[in-house]
């Protein structure tokens, strides 16, 4: 079921309710994300693990609204953190701190203390330097740290080169070659406390086979580490579930916990998996308004109010978001090549370049779909551009769960110094 479809007059709707009339109502550009499309992401999971020693930690880095967090909650989603900013809103939005997991590879003595404050379940930690400065910390508050240790298993995940993370080069996580001298110490340091190991090998994964071969290696070093006297009660495989851009056909989630349940068979341990993308992503589109048309010698430029501070995917990773028009336009209309760009002074500020749309004129609405992963999290307020906000659609109920911020209030946080005011 498509969550965002043409109805039968030809408006785009987010399940019960036209863009249009939120755009209407909200001003353009704002993402929209749509309960049932986040429900039934989750659903996959929730049927796929029956049975199965196994959670869910949403990553927050995906999307961390505290409304969409909180649906996840709400249906018993634990959560993957990489900051304190995103315990707070995990917490804010009622997830238990037991149910949380803390991941980076930089984390600083004083997020490690807010964390072990707050009682959070498991600390994914990434260096033998982290281990003794969380060793510390746990010791002056006296308590003992549950920790896993992340592997990197050395797998090329396959996937674009800025979202790998299981590659011998890249900076996550601890070699799986020097894994055990990492366990020996952890071991030895009286305020941690092993609990199992970690892996996360990239994002936006669309085969199975690079999960198979590190998953592999994971196992056989958990039996050395079991031989070595540790135990290891848990395995957290990490997120990198991919989800449909263009025309890719990622696996569903169904036989990506098949292969897990396979892989990890015999082995005993409770299974923890990290997904953010496949969450969120395809639940979300941004919405933009055509500023106007600029037919150029080489190309033709289409002008809109959605800018790479609100989407910087496209530039960023060369990503591929599919682009629509939220009226539907006649089966005879006549396409144009185009590219679509925002109003930021850069050459790389584009949504999609050589794209064939129905042409397009101003004042038109264009949806960027799969925008609901890494979309509102990693936009900038460059060319001092408000946040776009943030609507969720619930059935024909919609509400803004993250409002426009004003230019004033944007301007509010920022002062001169004391030399610089007016006498
Ligand atoms: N766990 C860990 C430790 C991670 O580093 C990540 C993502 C996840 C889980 C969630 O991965 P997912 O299921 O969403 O693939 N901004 C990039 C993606 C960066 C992913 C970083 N780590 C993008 O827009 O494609």
């Amino acid at each position: 079921m498509s969550f965002f479809a043409y109805d039968a007059t030809g408006d785009m709707q987010a399940e019960g309710v036209a863009l249009k009339t939120i755009a209407g109502q909200v001003g353009t550009p704002f993402y929209c994300y749509s309960a049932g499309a986040l429900r039934a992401a989750w659903q996959e999971f929730a049927v796929a693990m029956r049975g199965m020693n196994a959670s869910v930690c949403y990553a927050l880095k995906a999307n961390s609204n505290l409304a969409v967090v909180k649906l996840f909650g709400d249906l018993g989603a634990g959560a993957d953190i990489v900051s304190v900013g995103e315990m707070r809103r995990a917490l804010a939005a009622g997830i238990p701190a037991k149910k949380i997991v803390y991941s980076g590879v930089g984390k600083k003595p004083s997020e490690l203390m807010a964390a072990l404050q707050a009682g959070i379940g498991q600390i994914n930690v990434e260096s033998s330097a982290e281990l003794e400065t969380l060793n510390a910390v746990a010791g002056q508050l006296g308590v003992k740290a549950a920790i896993t240790i992340r592997v990197n298993p050395d797998i090329d995940a396959a996937t674009h080169e800025k979202i790998t993370t299981g590659r011998k080069e890249n900076k996550f996580g601890i070699d799986i070659d020097l894994a055990r001298e990492a366990y020996t110490l952890a071991g030895k340091l009286p305020n941690l406390q092993v609990v199992g190991v970690a892996m996360h090998i990239g994002s936006q994964l669309t085969t199975l086979d690079p999960y198979r071969d590190a998953i592999a290696r994971v196992r056989g070093l958990i039996t050395q580490l079991r031989a070595d006297g540790h135990r290891i009660d848990r395995f957290d495989i990490g997120g990198g579930l991919g989800i449909v851009y263009a025309d890719e056909q990622p696996p569903s989630v169904a036989s990506f916990l098949q292969l897990v349940a396979k892989e990890t068979d015999g082995l005993g341990c409770e299974l923890t998996f990290e997904p953010g993308r496949r969450l969120v992503g395809e639940a979300g589109v941004l919405v933009s308004e055509v500023i106007l048309v600029k037919p150029g010698v080489s190309r033709t430029f289409v002008v809109v109010d959605a800018a790479m501070n609100d989407l910087i995917r496209p530039t960023l990773y060369e990503a591929w978001h599919d682009i629509v028009p939220v009226r539907r336009p006649r089966p005879d209309a006549a396409t144009i090549r185009c590219d679509i760009v925002g109003p930021v002074c850069e050459s790389g500020d584009y949504l999609a370049q050589n794209r064939d749309l129905a042409a397009l004129s101003a004042g038109d609405l264009i949806m960027v779909r799969s925008a609901g992963a890494y979309g509102a999290v990693m936009a900038s307020s460059y060319n001092t551009r408000p946040l776009a906000p943030e609507v969720l659609v619930d059935g024909t109920r919609f509400a803004v769960v993250r409002p426009r911020p004003s230019i004033d209030e944007m301007l509010s946080s920022e002062r001169f110094p004391p030399w610089m005011e007016p006498a």
